[in-house]
């Protein structure tokens, strides 16, 4: 099963460090966070298999890194400077600012109805360039990754000699001044996109746009997210960008927070081409751009059928890597009993968990929705026992929850039961795990078990160039747990019986390999190892 909340996310992110608030020990920076050890891996794994899939598969696509600084007049022409607005609301009861379209009337901190007029608030972020702080030197913070690509659609064109249709695809840092950043990863201010922009012949868009949609549902099931958890939002014409003529939102249904964007696929026509080109006049736009003194450039497309030059129509599917990897965690999420606890000792953490929440209702420490919170989910868990008793965790980690004494004799009744008997697994698939393997010795002061172990991992993580971590830092049971928590496919066990002083001794040279998923275990030769786990990860 999926997670059911974002707390549970929050909070193993948290404790195994996938991500981190950003600047935490100076209280924090609101929108902004830091991948971890883990984070990073899998970040990285997201990355890797958009690149693979978009540019390594295909034969109509090249790459691009191009600069977050751009000349101001890139943001000019591209309409940003006048149309990248949120509507702002300022609340005369509290001071607090809002997103109009987010609050529907009402301050979410005081519940005052006094607010202003919504206002237009720019979201890009300006920073100086130069040692002269005057008027004229300042850039902005590039808030999305494809003008980058659009000012260098002639450069590509001169040096790759592409035909139509064929993509540009770029993965980036991008920044938004967002109003209220909020849900964790899913809205932030500085943030990375993976972005495609496909040139095609004026009057194949729509047929491509078709076509863009249905490889990216394929992409996004390929990495664990399912079909039935994405529904696709065909967005009306007053909700589209000013560049779009058609847009598709891939909506996935996170947990908590609801339906929300996870990619859109746009149709931006000859926008943006046509915006940053000189001559406009002469070039036969579709769309309506404001005119260009500025560009030094014609930004067409040389067609040999109809032997004229064209400005081509542009297909843009673009995801932003959090979001992604916020929808891939959620889905990869699992809590799993392994065997039934005993009824005493379930009984046990009942009568502590009940007492928890009585305590919770009567407290004074807590804000009103810190214990409403976590009542509703300490209920929800109470009625559900045995199967959602590892919830106990990610409750005990509600924010005021440390402030209810009862919660550590409700953490000393469940942790030997949850240690024992229920594991959280992400059943990630094996290409985006940070982790790919791990190798233990059973017992950690056993001078040639230790040794063969670390030469096992060595020796996979120099062939297979997988990430092969050693851990010699807890019993077996233990260490299986901790791998299963952050998705790791394959445990590998040196023991006694690969040394030959086992009972049987057919067993030298073998070690046992634990799969995730199904917990069996198989005698594998370390000779055949590689192979082995080359086949399973694939
Ligand atoms: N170039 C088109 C473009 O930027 P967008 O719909 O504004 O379109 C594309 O953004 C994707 O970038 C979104 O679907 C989302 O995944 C991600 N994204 C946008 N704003 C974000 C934010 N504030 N925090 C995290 N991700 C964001």
């Amino acid at each position: 099963m999926p997670a059911v909340s974002m707390d549970q996310i929050v909070s193993l992110c948290k404790r195994r460090g996938f991500i981190f608030p950003g600047s935490e020990i100076y209280g924090g920076l609101q929108g902004a966070y830091d991948f971890g050890p883990l984070g990073v891996e899998l970040k990285n794994n997201i990355i890797s298999d958009w690149w693979r899939s978009n540019v390594y598969e295909r034969d109509d696509m090249e790459g691009l890194d191009s600069a977050i600084l751009m000349n101001r007049l890139v943001w000019k022409y591209s309409g940003h400077e006048e149309t990248f607005n949120d509507p702002l609301v300022d609340c005369r009861s509290c001071k607090s600012r809002w997103r109009a379209d987010h609050i529907q009337g009402t301050c979410p901190n005081c519940g005052s109805t006094d607010l202003t007029e919504p206002r237009p608030f720019n979201m890009m972020f300006k920073t100086q360039v130069g040692p002269v702080g005057d008027s004229g030197s300042f850039a902005y913070l590039r808030p999305e990754t494809a003008q980058g690509i659009f000012v260098n659609f002639a450069n590509v064109l001169a040096t790759t000699s592409r035909k139509l249709p064929f993509g540009i695809a770029q993965v980036g840092k991008a920044f938004r001044n967002e109003i209220n950043p909020r849900n964790f990863l899913f809205r932030v201010r500085e943030f990375d996109q993976m972005e495609i922009e496909f040139f095609v012949l004026p009057g194949s868009d729509e047929a491509w746009h078709e076509r863009w949609l249905e490889a990216r549902l394929a992409w996004w099931e390929s990495i664990g997210v399912r079909r039935e958890r994405i529904s696709i939002y065909d967005v009306p014409a007053d909700e589209l960008a000013h560049y779009s003529k058609r847009t598709y939102d891939l909506m996935y249904d996170y947990p908590s927070i609801g339906v929300q964007e996870i990619e859109g696929i746009a149709n931006r026509t000859d926008y943006d081409l046509g915006s940053h080109s000189k001559d406009q006049a002469s070039l036969g736009l579709t769309a309506r751009v404001n005119t260009n003194e500025d560009s030094t450039a014609r930004l067409t497309y040389f067609d040999p059928e109809s032997k004229r030059h064209l400005v081509p129509y542009v297909i843009e599917p673009s995801a932003g890597v959090g979001r992604c990897t916020l929808a891939v965690l959620c889905e990869a999420y699992d809590e799993e009993m392994t065997k039934a606890p005993a009824p005493e000792k379930l009984q046990a953490v009942g009568e502590a968990l009940l007492a928890f929440l009585k305590s919770v209702g009567k407290s004074e420490k807590l804000r009103p929705e810190q214990r409403d919170a976590i009542l509703a989910q300490g209920e929800a868990v109470s009625a559900a026992l045995p199967e959602r008793l590892a919830e106990v965790e990610t409750l005990l980690g509600l924010p005021g929850a440390d402030e209810i004494e009862l919660g550590k004799k409700l953490r000393g009744q469940a942790q030997p039961v949850l240690d024992e008997h229920y594991r959280t697994v992400l059943r990630l698939k094996p290409k985006l795990a940070p982790v790919k393997v791990a190798v233990f010795p059973l017992k950690r002061n056993h001078e040639q078990i230790v040794a063969t172990a670390r030469g096992i991992r060595k020796q996979l993580q120099a062939e297979s160039g997988v990430r092969t971590l050693y851990d010699d830092t807890g019993a077996i049971g233990k260490l299986y747990r901790r791998q299963d928590e952050i998705g790791t496919p394959f445990c590998i066990t040196v023991d006694f019986d690969t040394l030959g002083e086992g009972k049987d001794p057919a067993l030298a040279g073998t070690v046992t390999v634990r799969d995730r998923d199904t917990m069996a275990q198989e005698r594998v030769p370390i000779a055949e190892l590689q192979t082995y786990l080359r086949e399973r990860l694939r």
